[in-house]
């Protein structure tokens, strides 16, 4: 049965080869100033840069730069980005990248007129802004994290060893996010893998959790097959459009918050996940598909009928003469076979941690209740050892 809820995505979306052309029409509802925030460089070398800088001239707009947000935006970073537009007093806050760079313009927007210490506000406090807000919009160069159409930001605190998402209200999603599937063919392998399993895992965070019978798992099942086979369409060819299109589409619609309506939802992965991004910085996809099997693995048992839904609709395991702990079984091994084609990381090791850095991360993980089982503190630090 589907609980209560009130649904609002206010993000307008353009779609498409042509969407850059919706950024004039998207500009003239905002003031002079544009800060424009962008990642390491990318998007000079693959001409988006140009493109958008002329669009905005064009506009006559001033553009404030605000290039070089790291992958991981850190709290030192973001401070110095919200002192930026406080300064200048940006009316607009565009970001031209990923995730990384569309997460760090919300934290601006929430920082920059916040009285006292944005960290601990938002994200050790989770309180609500009460300042004023900047506009924030996006052009999308890299699929993945959804926070082209949600309120997401994850900030990292490198002092405190600690990566953390403030999922702000409606003000705080993009007014608008301009998808041309076309920019994320530059995007290097890597980066595009880990990107369709970021996507892939926040299904799975919004599916195994409750067993009802419901629209939004339905929904998730044709989500998740559809970035499966695209994926093994993209990984053999990169530059095939209407692959990386419906990967780009599926990727915003699994997290803009329209699966996860009137049901639970459970999140450890992830928590699990930014963890590991705290200790080492990885990519965060990376990260995830590291942890996953161990973590569902462990679960399996206490939400054996959803695995088993999940092996027949999403993986379409044969059931004939098996049990349900078989078919269930078959699906995790189906998934993991997927994710060995696509080459993700399966393993911690692969990316830095060590052995000795298994309780800090494990101190680091937030514990969530929504999924199949409340994890214990020794229960992640035996699923991070699994990992490894
Ligand atoms: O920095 P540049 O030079 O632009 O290079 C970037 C970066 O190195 C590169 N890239 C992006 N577009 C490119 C490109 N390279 C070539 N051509 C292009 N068109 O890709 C690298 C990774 O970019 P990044 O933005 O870091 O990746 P992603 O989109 O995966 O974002 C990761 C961040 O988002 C957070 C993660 O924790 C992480 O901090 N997340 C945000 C969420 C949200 N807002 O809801 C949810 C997610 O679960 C996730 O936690
Ligand atoms: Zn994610």
């Amino acid at each position: 049965m589907l609980g209560n809820f009130t649904f609002c995505n206010p993000t307008r979306l353009h779609f498409g080869e042509d969407s850059l052309e919706q950024l004039r029409s998207e500009l003239s509802r905002y003031g002079k100033t544009i800060q424009l925030i962008y990642g390491g460089g990318s998007i000079k070398q693959n001409g988006i840069y140009d493109k958008v800088v002329s669009i905005l001239r064009g506009c006559g707009k001033t553009v404030i730069d605000d290039g070089g947000v790291m992958p991981n935006p850190t709290y030192e970073r973001l401070l110095e980005g919200a002192k930026k537009a406080r300064e200048n007093k940006a009316d607009l806050l565009l970001a031209v990248g990923g995730g990384s760079c569309i997460d760090y313009a919300k934290a601006v927007s929430a920082s920059a007129y916040c009285e006292g210490d944005p960290w601990q506000k938002y994200y050790l406090d989770f309180e609500e802004p009460t300042c004023r807000l900047i506009p924030v919009g996006c052009v999308l160069t890299m699929v993945g994290t959804g926070s082209e159409m949600n309120g997401g930001a994850v900030i990292t605190n490198q002092e405190q060893k600690l990566k953390i998402g403030h999922v702000f209200g409606e003000e705080l999603y993009p007014k608008f996010a301009i998808l041309n599937p076309r920019f994320t063919m530059t995007v290097p392998y890597r980066q595009m893998v880990a990107g369709i399993y970021d996507a892939f895992n926040h299904i799975c965070e919004q599916y195994f959790s409750g067993e009802d019978d419901n629209v939004s798992d339905r929904l998730s099942e044709a989500l998740m097959r559809s970035l499966i086979d695209s994926s093994r369409i993209a990984v053999k060819d990169p530059q095939n459009y209407e692959a990386r299109s419906n990967i780009m589409w599926a990727a915003t619609w699994a997290l803009n918050t329209l699966i996860e309506q009137g049901k639970t939802t459970d999140w450890e992965v992830h928590m699990l996940g930014q963890a590991v991004g705290a200790y080492t910085d990885a990519t965060h996809g990376m990260t995830l598909a590291a942890v996953s099997l161990p973590y569902y693995r462990h679960i399996l048992p206490f939400g054996l009928q959803k695995f088993k839904r999940f092996a027949v609709e999403v993986f379409r395991v044969e059931t004939d003469g098996k049990s349900d702990e078989e078919i269930a079984n078959e699906g995790l091994c189906a998934m993991e076979k997927w994710m060995r084609e696509l080459g993700l990381a399966m393993n911690l090791r692969e990316l830095g941690v060590k052995e000795d850095m298994i309780e800090g991360i494990a101190k680091a993980t937030l514990v969530m209740d929504g999924g199949y089982k409340t994890l214990s503190h020794a229960e992640i630090v035996q699923i991070l050892r699994e990992s490894l």
